[in-house]
């Protein structure tokens, strides 16, 4: 390390505290994990002030889509830095919002046509569960006021967000400030019982939700789950027939569907919304990370015409009174309506499918080995566990692979590749060969 990068850990762990992170774990030298201040970005890989590189295979926490420093939306940015950088969004509108409102509305055939707009993702949670709470209170129904979220769920970390999560390592300290929630059965396809398919495990897990539904639905506002895969679970993958289920599902007993595609949404899985798969579309969408291309904050929710209508009135109190001084930022949609327009010019779901089998492919051999399980891909998420490890290993495997010019972040002993959408296949299989060295050197470490 030479002295510049020494100087800015050090300045960094004086002065910033990283998120996510104990930053103990920083200081100590046993299991030290390292810091690395990076200087640049070009492409998927990231560059440090001492010139070494590290290849980003989580897409910097899975919202980089298409490289660092893309040419593309860097022009779309400075030409918008010219025009508009931001003005406020209530009583005044802008070009950039205004088209990507609309572009977004026809990706859902017209079916969510009204978009509202937040920064980070779990600022469009707390809006999706608010709007469903509200809708269901301007219809006469106000005692829906509770939902229901998934073992293993992720939605954020705010007060609002953290209590439709179910991860005690997020949530447990937090558990006094957090309303009650009611938890339902993971549809995660690993819980197969022998001879059940992932089709069954969906059915378990939709009979979990129709129990629940039919003792107290008249209280339920809304169900929030992450389709296809739940990611800060694990990469916990499920059967599309699942979502059809709990689509039913909440047609009958009339709660409402909040799908969050913070993650899994913008071409991550295969088709643009995860719930394309199952050919249902929620009440609800939740979009953020990969909508900006992974440059800006930008979060929004969309949602149909009936919820809108809920709100349209001439009582104030009846209107969906929300906001964040960034809400539609127009720096943030320029960036976004750049991120579609590559996806539509460079057809970018056909050329995932192609991408993401050479990723299978190159990853396949590992299914064979003695200390992984569950290989599995959905699209452009690829995940295994290791067998047998500690709690250490994710820190070391982390530490391991910075050494192997990459950025790999296990969570707890499921390692998991999420690369951006512009991998060729050199760099794929350097990935692969990588990733599999950074495997055999950690387990290595702890025998
Ligand atoms: C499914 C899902 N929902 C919500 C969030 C929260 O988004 P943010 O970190 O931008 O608040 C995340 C973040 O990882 C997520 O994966």
């Amino acid at each position: 390390m030479t002295d510049q990068t020494s100087d800015w850990v050090s300045r960094s762990l004086k002065s910033v505290w990283h998120p996510c992170t104990q930053m103990q774990h920083h200081a100590r030298d046993q299991d030290r994990v390292p810091l690395i201040p990076v200087s640049h970005g070009r492409g998927a890989w990231l560059y440090d002030h001492d010139g070494r590189r590290y290849l980003d295979a989580i897409s910097s926490w899975w919202v980089n889509l298409f490289g660092h420093a893309n040419p593309r939306i860097n022009a779309a940015l400075r030409d918008q830095l010219d025009m508009l950088e931001h003005a406020m969004l209530a009583g005044f509108t802008h070009e950039p919002v205004i088209r990507l409102s609309e572009r977004l509305s026809a990706l859902t055939g017209g079916v969510l046509g009204h978009a509202f707009y937040a920064s980070d993702g779990a600022s469009a949670v707390e809006i999706a569960l608010k709007m469903s709470f509200h809708a269901w209170r301007n219809a006469g129904r106000s005692d829906k006021q509770e939902f229901v979220c998934l073992q293993g769920s992720y939605h954020g970390e705010t007060i609002g967000a953290l209590a439709v999560t179910d991860v005690a390592l997020f949530k447990d300290a937090y558990g006094p400030l957090l309303r009650a929630t009611q938890t339902v059965m993971s549809p995660d396809a690993r819980q197969a019982r022998d001879g059940e398919t992932a089709q069954d495990v969906a059915r378990r897990a939709a009979a979990d939700v129709q129990r629940l539904f039919e003792q107290k639905a008249d209280r339920i506002a809304a169900i929030i789950i992450e389709p296809l895969v739940q990611c800060a679970a694990g990469m916990a993958m499920h059967d599309p027939l699942y979502l059809q289920l709990v689509r039913e599902l909440c047609d009958r007993h009339e709660v409402h569907l909040i799908l969050d595609e913070i993650a899994v949404g913008c071409g991550r899985t295969g088709t643009f919304f995860a719930c394309e798969q199952a050919g249902i579309w929620p009440d609800f969408v939740t979009l953020s990370k990969g909508i900006s291309g992974g440059y800006l904050p930008l979060s929004l929710v969309l949602t149909k015409d009936q919820v809108y209508q809920a709100f349209y009135s001439a009582d104030i109190t009846r209107g969906f009174l929300h906001s964040h001084s960034y809400t539609g930022n127009p720096l943030a949609c320029r960036a976004a309506l750049a991120t579609l327009d590559i996806f539509e010019e460079d057809n970018v779901l056909e050329a995932n499918r192609a991408r993401a089998a050479s990723l299978g492919a190159a990853m396949a051999p590992l299914a064979d080995h003695p200390r992984v399980k569950n290989l599995r891909q959905r699209g452009m998420i690829l995940a295994f566990d290791a067998a047998g490890v500690d709690k250490t290993f994710s820190r070391r495997f982390f530490a391991n692979a910075t050494r192997n010019e990459l950025l790999l972040r296990p969570i707890g002993s499921t390692v998991y590749l999420m690369p951006p959408y512009i991998l060729d296949d050199e760099e794929i299989a350097g990935l692969a060969a990588r990733t599999r060295a950074v495997f055999e050197q950690t387990l290595a470490e702890a025998s």
